[in-house]
């Protein structure tokens, strides 16, 4: 069983979205499966390097759809997502000083926010955004 499993509680109806959730949801995993492998450092960093990266990207792929189709919680969403990505990359930055290998705590961290972001406010925006015709 995979670390993260992607079922139909985590999806939003919204195609592009759900597609690059399950991306991230995939990089997850393989940073999960090299941690346990124990596998060295520099593909650990090169996996959450990755992950970090998509992970931005998705969230200005999903403000430009809220913004673009005037989603109330606008605001709010990209505050969230900002302080998301903000401890993502201290989290990056202790990994590449060394002072933290990549732990199951950050395996975890990733996890819930992934799961809950999913599975909540994200389901928020797949509503609004089939109001408007989009899916
Ligand atoms: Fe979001
Ligand atoms: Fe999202």
């Amino acid at each position: 069983m995979a670390f993260l499993e992607w079922t139909n509680k985590n999806k939003i109806n919204v195609r592009i979205v759900d597609e690059q959730h399950k991306k991230l949801f995939s990089l997850l995993n393989a940073l999960h499966k090299a941690t346990v492998n124990g596998e060295e450092r520099s593909s650990l960093t090169s996996i959450m390097d990755e992950l970090i990266e998509y992970t931005v990207y998705h969230f200005r792929t999903e403000e430009k759809l809220c913004k673009k189709h005037g989603y109330p919680n606008y605001v709010a969403h990209t505050a969230i997502h900002n302080k998301l990505t903000e401890q993502a990359l201290e989290l990056q930055q202790q990994c590449r000083v060394g002072s933290a290998t990549i732990s199951f705590d950050l395996l975890d961290f990733m996890h819930g926010w992934l799961v809950n972001h999913t599975t909540g406010i994200d389901k928020e925006v797949g509503a609004h955004l089939n109001k408007c015709g989009i899916f």
